[in-house]
């Protein structure tokens, strides 16, 4: 092999090395910078979850104005918390005798979200 050729395959295996060696560099960008944007995942509130389901089960009657003879309105936070605390709510919603709302009861998960809602003290955001 002459000098000429050499230097050639040189290059070549220098430049096949540093392509190579390129994927371990510490500047690179974190690909998950953010992995947990939410600290407490499991917390409900009553804006991120409870007002939603009262809203899509609850508000044709106990709306403003109630309607279909709802004692009582469900309206705001504090309504909804003073009915969990006064009105029996998390009897009502997982009565099989006198359910709320009563076409029947809510899933599950939703049943849940009250209950975890008010074991967690009432969160409002
Ligand atoms: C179709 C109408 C209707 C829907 C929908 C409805 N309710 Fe009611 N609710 C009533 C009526 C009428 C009463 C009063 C008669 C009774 O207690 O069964 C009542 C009573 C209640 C009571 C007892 C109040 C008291 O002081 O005795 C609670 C608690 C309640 N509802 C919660 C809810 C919740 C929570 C939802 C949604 C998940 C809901 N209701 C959906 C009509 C409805």
């Amino acid at each position: 092999m002459n000098s000429k050729h050499f230097f050639s395959l040189l290059v070549i295996t220098v430049l096949v090395f540093n392509c190579s060696a390129g994927g371990d560099d510490p500047s690179s960008p974190d690909p998950n910078p953010n992995p947990n944007p939410n600290p407490n995942p499991t917390s409900v509130t009553y804006n991120g979850k409870i007002k939603g389901i009262v809203s899509n089960n609850c508000l044709t009657c106990h709306g403003n104005p109630t309607a279909n003879g709802a004692p009582m309105m469900l309206t705001t936070y504090a309504l909804v918390k003073s009915a969990v605390e006064t009105r029996g709510l998390l009897v009502r919603i997982n009565s099989t005798t006198s359910p709320m709302p009563q076409g029947g009861l809510m899933s599950q998960a939703n049943r849940d979200a009250f209950q975890q809602w008010k074991d967690q003290g009432f969160l409002e955001n």
